[in-house]
């Protein structure tokens, strides 16, 4: 009766790693649970979430590395893994809203979020431009939110203004606001096939130790999303920064969204294939205390186990 924070299937968005081929279903070696999938499996696994009430997916693309160039060529293929997984989606009417992660480095060759200028760090405008390019072609291709994940400088507005002069204003944007150069990502660099080759990714990411203790810069991060246009609004990783989903969740007026990331998945599931913690208390009250700190929505790789717990 007096339970006031209550996770839903409804509440998570579910990640699917898309790779090319038929037939395919390869576990994530720091992420055991986890598959990268074809479009055909992917489709098949995704209609059994949608049937049991999942409402939204998000896609990464995994592509192979004889694919991958300077500056991220097959992200703008129209043809491209995750543009096949949305068509095939539509195709299938599976009833779950589609979201894709923007981003270029799953596609260069060296790692980075977008091409590298002479100086060695991220063309910023240079990679805006391609990051609308790849948005218009997941609108076509049926994408129903596209979400940012580079954190560059000016994407919302210039996303927000080509995709209305391209017909495509009911396409939101998830912005990825407040994101953190952050260890816990670590084993998404494996499952995504990621990882910069040199350096880090400091430039474009937050500094975690850098902020006030009010965290003033992820509230401006934030709120400079929103005036461009953000329709949600994404803290992330999520345990280590519940002070930051609050500290958003009180300035935001857009759905704020935490990402269980890849690194929380992994620690919660090597400690419980262990026998060392028992994982479904440990992910239930992980997950309420993301959205007792203000998440609507979480992303997170424990659907299957989820779907278990609740309803
Ligand atoms: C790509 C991207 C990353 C994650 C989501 N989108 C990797 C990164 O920024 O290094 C991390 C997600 C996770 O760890 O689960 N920009
Ligand atoms: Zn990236």
């Amino acid at each position: 009766m007096l339970t006031g924070v209550r996770v839903f299937r409804s509440d998570i968005i579910v990640p699917v790693f898309v790779v090319s081929g038929v037939g395919v279903r390869r576990e994530v070696a720091s992420m055991p649970g986890v598959f990268q999938m074809s479009v055909d499996v992917a489709c098949d696994y995704l209609s059994d979430k949608a049937v049991a009430g999942f409402k939204s997916f998000i896609a990464f693309g995994v592509v192979d590395r004889a694919l991958k160039d300077e500056i991220g060529s097959n992200a703008v293929d129209p043809e491209n893994d995750v543009c096949r997984l949305l068509m095939e989606a539509k195709r299938r009417k599976i009833a779950m809203c589609a979201m894709t992660d923007l981003c270029m480095c799953e596609y260069t060759s060296h790692g980075h979020c977008g091409p590298v200028d002479e100086s060695g760090d991220v063309a910023n405008d240079r990679t805006v431009e391609l990051l609308v390019r790849q948005a218009l072609n997941h609108a076509k291709a049926g994408a129903d939110v596209i979400a940012p994940s580079g954190m560059m400088d000016g994407a919302v507005g210039a996303l927000r203004t080509a995709l209305d002069h391209a017909g495509f204003a009911n396409v939101a944007i998830l912005a990825y606001a407040v994101k953190y150069a952050s260890a816990f990502y670590g084993p998404f660099r494996d499952a995504a096939d990621c990882a910069p080759g040199t350096g880090d990714r400091k430039g474009y990411q937050m500094d975690y130790a850098r902020d006030a203790r009010d965290a003033r810069e992820a509230v401006l991060e934030a709120k400079l999303d929103i005036e461009q246009g953000a329709d949600m609004v994404m803290v992330k990783p999520a345990m280590a920064y519940l002070d930051v989903i609050a500290r958003v969740r009180a300035m935001s007026e857009v759905p704020v969204v935490a990402y269980q990331v890849s690194g929380e998945y992994a620690m919660i599931e090597a400690a419980a294939r262990n026998g060392w913690i028992d994982r479904d208390r440990i992910l239930m009250e992980s997950l309420v205390a993301i959205k007792r700190a203000g998440a609507d929505l979480i992303i997170s790789y424990f659907a299957d186990v989820i779907e278990k717990l609740v309803d």
